[in-house]
This record gives structure tokens, sequence and C-alpha cells, in this order.
């Protein structure tokens, strides 16, 4: 690996080394990390990177663009075979323009959008107000039920008729259980709102139909290519037929400039790869290893939120343990697990603190790991949450996190041969 990167620049090479033994050595359990096959590698530093192109096939800017018109146009049936979808744009550059794409194209500035809470699961660019959308639309928020902490379907259809939105965001970061697109969508429709899945963290789920998919129910649907859909740091969007123009002009040159033709093509790869039974097969134990982990925190005396997962992810309520998320973070790092401190519905501490962490089962199970090796995961979480602050206890709960893990290479032994 990086022949010529060691020759010309031995200092950065040795950092890009320094981390595949970091990755190695960790049981990453942050829900929006997965390990990208090699191909994804190869294409993402191929010569499509020296192209620059901006439209879309046969209505470019620039010269020189056959190639790279076959390559978009192969990705664009990918991936509308995949997921079943009208129509698709594979130019986003990741989850964030993929959401700013949608905006761009079907709303005016201080358009309301309603939106699921950033504190109950939503994303930064479904409204924060640290996000810069904040000062150009006006967003108004659903939540959860506070028995349940499952969405409040009731509150967001009310909110809806009150408040006559013109877009309805559904789809979460932090959120572990199924979502009702149907009714979301059928909402929608009720009050004239366009209404928009953002599956980033399910991508890879749906694609394998491991979980139900958004796409009969919306007019939009976004996500990243990342997280559990397993390939480049990149981004998609699908619409109906009907909004392709709108959706295609706001994306270019409605908010993007020239394509990343690189990331396009490893995204091409996974939208042939996901449709295998390889990756259905990785998809489906991703829902029984995160389960799993639930059910085993739980016997141990962990609170988990909404009683358990249906998905990749579970966030857990700390606070009857005595410790913070902040706290956990810091020590499940030392100890050699890698997750995010994370708010909990109607949390009581503030967001750098958290009463929770949000744990996700991507990254282990593409490395092979099962319910026993889950189980051994839920019983070190278990030891370092006994003693946190413990250096005997982290360096203990260390050595048997780096035993597990190295029964299981990140990448097949070969593959960075030079
Ligand atoms: C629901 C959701 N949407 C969008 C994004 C942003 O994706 P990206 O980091 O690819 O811009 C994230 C990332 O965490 C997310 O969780």
């Amino acid at each position: 690996m990086l022949k010529e990167t060691k020759r010309t620049d031995p200092e950065l090479a040795e950092l890009v080394e320094e981390e595949l033994v970091r990755q190695e050595n960790c049981i990453e359990m942050i829900a929006s990390e997965s390990t990208v096959p090699v191909p994804i590698m190869e294409l993402s530093g191929s010569v499509f990177t020296n192209k620059t192109l901006e439209g879309y096939p046969g209505a470019r800017f620039q010269a020189g663009a056959e190639v790279a018109d076959k390559m978009e146009r192969l990705a664009w049936e990918r991936a509308k075979a995949l997921f079943g979808a009208e129509h698709v744009n594979i130019q986003s550059y990741s989850g964030s323009t993929a959401n700013y794409s949608v905006f761009a194209s079907v709303l005016k500035p201080s358009d309301k959008i309603l939106a699921m809470r950033l504190d109950q699961g939503g994303h930064l660019t479904h409204g924060s107000p640290a996000n810069w959308m904040s000062k150009f639309y006006n967003h108004v928020f659903y939540g959860c039920n506070k028995e349940t902490e499952q969405i409040d379907y009731d509150e967001l259809e009310k909110l809806a008729h009150e408040e006559k939105p013109r877009l309805i965001i559904c789809g979460a970061s932090s959120y572990p259980r199924l979502i009702d697109y149907e009714r979301i969508g059928k909402i929608a429709a009720d009050v004239g709102a366009y209404s928009m899945c953002d599956m980033a963290h399910v991508a890879g789920l749906v694609a394998s139909k491991i979980i139900p998919s958004p796409f009969p129910y919306m007019d939009f649907v976004t996500s990243s290519t990342t997280k559990t859909f397993c390939s480049a740091r990149s981004g998609m969007v699908f619409c109906k037929e009907k909004y392709a123009k709108l959706l295609d002009h706001g994306t270019f040159p409605g908010s993007l400039g020239s394509i990343h033709l690189h990331t396009m093509a490893a995204k091409c790869w996974s939208f042939r790869y996901a449709a295998t039974q390889e990756f259905h097969d990785t998809m489906a134990q991703v829902v029984k290893n995160a389960q799993h982990l639930a059910v085993e925190l739980q016997k141990r005396g962990f609170r988990i939120v909404s009683g358990g997962t249906d998905n990749h992810l579970l966030v857990v309520d700390l606070r009857n343990k005595g410790v913070t998320g902040k706290t956990m973070q810091n020590a499940l790092d030392q100890a050699g697990i890698s997750v995010n401190k994370n708010v909990i519905p109607f949390d009581p501490e503030k967001p750098f603190i958290t009463s929770g962490i949000r744990i996700g089962l991507t990254s282990v199970t593409q490395r092979g790991l099962k319910e026993p090796e889950i189980t051994e995961i839920a019983e070190i979480i278990d030891q370092v949450t006994r003693a946190p602050e413990d250096e005997a206890n982290i360096s203990a709960c260390r050595k048997k996190a780096e035993a597990l893990v190295s029964r299981f290479p990140l990448y097949p032994a070969g593959s960075f041969d030079d």
C-alpha cells in the first residue's frame, strides 16, 4: 500500500500505516462507521479523479466526457434497480449535500420544514440552529413519546396540520426503531407537503431488504453512502420521476459544482455489490448482532432506549449505572472500544456530557464477529462501566478487547501488498 507516498512523503505514509494499525486493534462501534471493501479504495484512487466535469451525461460543460457518461449511466441503472427507485442523482458529495440538493430543488427561503428533533435522533442538516439551513428555512420539530421513546406519530400529524410545512423529513442519526414511512408519507400528502426520508444510517439495510423501504412512500430519499451502505464517503438522492428535473437542477447547478467521478465510480461498484447474497448476509447479521448486544447488555442491568433495536444501532441509557456518556466514551476508548456519547430522549444532561452512548454493529459484523463475540463485548462494556476511571481495570479490558479483534482481521491478509 502507498508505494509512491512512502517514497515521496514517508512521514505521511507512516500516519496512514498508524491509522491502519489503530483500526486493526480497535473494536469499532461508532454507528456511522463501516469498513470499505478494497475495490472502493482502488476506485476512489482511480484516474477518474483527474477529470473535471459538470452537468449530466449527454449535456456536459466540458469535453472528454464519453467514458464518464457511460460510468454515470451505469451507476444510475444499478442504483435504481437496487432500491426500486424511479429516478436517482448520484452527484452528491455526502449525505449532508444530498439533503441540501433536495432543499435547493423544492424550497424557497423561509419555507417551513417539519423534522425530527436533533436531541431525539434527528440530524444537524434537518434544522439544528447550529446548521446554516436554519438561516434559510423555518423549522418545526416532532419527537418521541416519553413512554415508548419511539416517534410520536400523533404529534407529528397534529403539527403537520397546524403548521402546514412545505417539507416533512423523516430518518435519523440515532433512532434504533423502524419508521412508519407509509404513515408519514400519507400525512405529508394530506397537508400538501413534500416528503423526504434521509436513510443515511440504514441505506445498507434497506438495499438488502432487511428492513422496510421508504421508497414506495416518499417523494425524495437521500443518503450518505458510508455507514451501513459501506461505500465511498459520498452521497445519493432519489425521487419520484415527476420531480426528476427539479432534483437534477437543484443539484447542479443549484447546489453543487463539478462531479467527484472517483467516488461516483466507487458508488457504482457498491450498487452492484449491495445486491449480492454476501452483502445481504452481512446486513442480516448486523441486525442480529445489534439485537443480541441489546439483550446481553439488558442481562447486565443496562437500560436500552426504547427497549431494544430493529436496526444496526442501539442507544444505552447509563443513568442507573452512575456514569455519563462522556465518561463512558472516554473509558471505552481507553479500553479499545470506540463508541460515541449520545443524548437519550429527554436527556437531563447537556449534549457535551449526555446520559447515553450510541453503539453500532456494522464494522464489527463486517470483520466476522457473531453472537458469541458480541457477548464477549457486552462483558467488556460491563466491566468498563463498573470502574471507568480505574487504570488497572481499563488496561485489563483493553487486553481482552485486543485479543478478541486480533482473531478477526480488518482486511484479508495480502490486501495491501505492493
Ligand atoms: C441521518 C443523517 N443524515 C445525514 C448525515 C450526513 O452525512 P455526511 O456525513 O455523509 O454528510 C448523517 C451523518 O451522520 C446522518 O446521520
